[in-house]
């Protein structure tokens, strides 16, 4: 079938979904828009001591990424609070990847702070580390109470949190407009998370000022995973074949694709498309580093509410797991495979297989990235978007497939067993994938480009 496919809001809001609904399943009818409060502009910074202020806080916990302490953002943030006379404790031992125990430190040290409010200065592990320690002081439990099922017992959150206020360092994780905080867990190798919208900061401070220093191999990773946020969102699972809740205090805040969402993801899309080359060819690039922080923050307030799906639930044991891999351009001494880069190299495959499901919004998500898709075939859909997505991975320098990562066939079962718990995020494809489906897609991700079969799965 040849179909033109324009890209506006009102063809995006429309595009339809074959009906997928399981026997007996009662779905939902319902979806909520869980408001972010984010303020824009380049020096805003200064103005979180007025806040909290004006929130009347007494005691604040400011947690900060300890590599931030030497930087300028560190010395705004507790100036403007010194200026309004805030009593503040900093915090600086957030691990640039948290694990449960790190968490719980910075959960136990809150709780022993008595605080009243909360700061946290840095990229998505700060954030979500400033999330966790504001619930378990607040609402006080067993630590897996709240964790996703089926690695905890995915208990939501009872009522309001204190304020938090998210300052990020990064251009990416969209933390600042999310209630959702990731850690690994350690026990088990296994990325899982907290995820509720009471765990929303109370409010995001988007200012350009506190990425300038960002290298560029960190602005590839983190405008890729801005990509990645916007599409999953955009191509997730309707919120209208999600299992109807029990009350809508147990309404997930991954609710699957939905008309306010699907705004927010095509319009990052379009950002993305033209400000993230920008940003990474010229760091003092003030115009192109601001829009991505904005990008970000948009296709945060977009997945928030909709939810991502398999390249970010695969993207959990590639991370995981890497044994020797060290990043181009990060500053670290261990193993480490970028957030950003271990959900962008899942990403071809994945769309590949996704797109029967919904052909048209593919071809949409492909022209909001830039690509010609007037009169390309629906049954193209998959190939045209997973070449536009890899046209922005070459620009991004970005590995060619898990196997440069040092992952071989051989690790592929470890890598499947690793996704099938994140079915909270998994299960919003749009198309569902079993453990044979994640073989494949595995298989297709080892090595990328150039494309050496026909990327249709023999699970179909
Ligand atoms: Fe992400």
């Amino acid at each position: 079938m040849q179909i033109p496919v324009p890209v506006d809001f009102a063809e995006a809001n429309s595009a339809g979904y074959p009906a997928k609904k399981e026997d007996g399943m009662e779905t939902d009818s319902v979806f909520q828009m869980a408001a972010s409060n984010i303020r824009f502009g380049t020096g805003c910074t200064a103005e979180i001591g007025m806040d909290l202020r004006d929130m009347s806080a007494g005691r604040t916990m400011v947690l900060m990424d300890p590599n931030l302490r030497s930087l300028p953002v560190a010395e705004v943030v507790m100036d403007s609070l010194r200026q309004q006379g805030i009593d503040f404790v900093l915090f600086d031992e957030v691990s640039v990847e948290p694990t449960d125990a790190s968490f719980q430190h910075a959960a136990s040290v809150a709780a022993d702070g008595n605080f009243d409010a909360f700061v946290a200065v840095g990229g998505g592990s700060t954030i979500d580390t400033a999330k966790a320690a504001n619930l378990y002081s607040t609402w006080p439990a067993d630590f897996f109470h709240y964790v996703n099922a089926p690695i905890g017992d995915g208990q939501p959150v009872p009522a309001p949190l204190k304020p938090l206020i998210a300052v990020p360092t990064t251009a990416g994780t969209g933390s600042e407009t999310t209630g959702v905080a990731i850690f690994d867990y350690v026990e088990k190798q296994a990325k899982t998370g907290i995820a509720h919208r009471y765990m929303k900061p109370t409010l995001g401070i988007i200012d350009a000022e506190n990425t300038k220093t960002l290298p560029p191999a960190v602005a590839a990773s983190s405008g890729l995973d801005v990509l990645s946020h916007a599409l999953e969102s955009y191509t997730a699972m309707p919120y209208l074949d999600r299992p109807k809740p029990e009350g809508p205090l147990h309404r997930p805040a991954y609710q699957g694709s939905n008309p306010v969402s699907d705004i927010w993801a095509l319009h990052a899309l379009k950002l993305m498309a033209e400000f993230l080359p920008r940003a990474f060819a010229d760091t003092s690039d003030d115009e192109a580093r601001a829009n991505m922080m904005l990008a970000a923050a948009i296709a945060g307030i977009g997945f928030g509410n909709a939810g991502v799906h398999l390249p970010h639930g695969m993207s959990y044991p590639v991370a995981g797991m890497v044994e020797s891999f060290q990043p181009k351009g990060f500053d670290v001494d261990h193993p480490l495979v970028p957030h950003g880069m271990s959900v962008i190299l899942n990403t071809p495959a994945v769309v590949r297989f996704t797109a029967p499901a919904c052909p048209e919004r593919h071809l949409q998500a492909a022209a909001a990235l830039g690509a010609d898709t007037y009169g390309v075939s629906t049954d193209d859909a998959g190939e045209v978007l997973a070449e536009r997505v890899i046209y922005f991975m070459q620009l991004m320098q970005m590995p060619n497939g898990l196997e440069h990562i040092g992952y071989t066939a051989e690790n592929i079962p470890a890598l499947v067993e690793g996704t099938l718990p994140q079915h909270r995020v998994t299960k919003l494809a749009p198309r569902p994938a079993t453990e044979k489906d994640l073989t494949f897609l595995f298989q297709q991700s080892m090595k990328i480009w150039p494309k050496t079969s026909t990327g249709v799965c023999d699970a179909l």
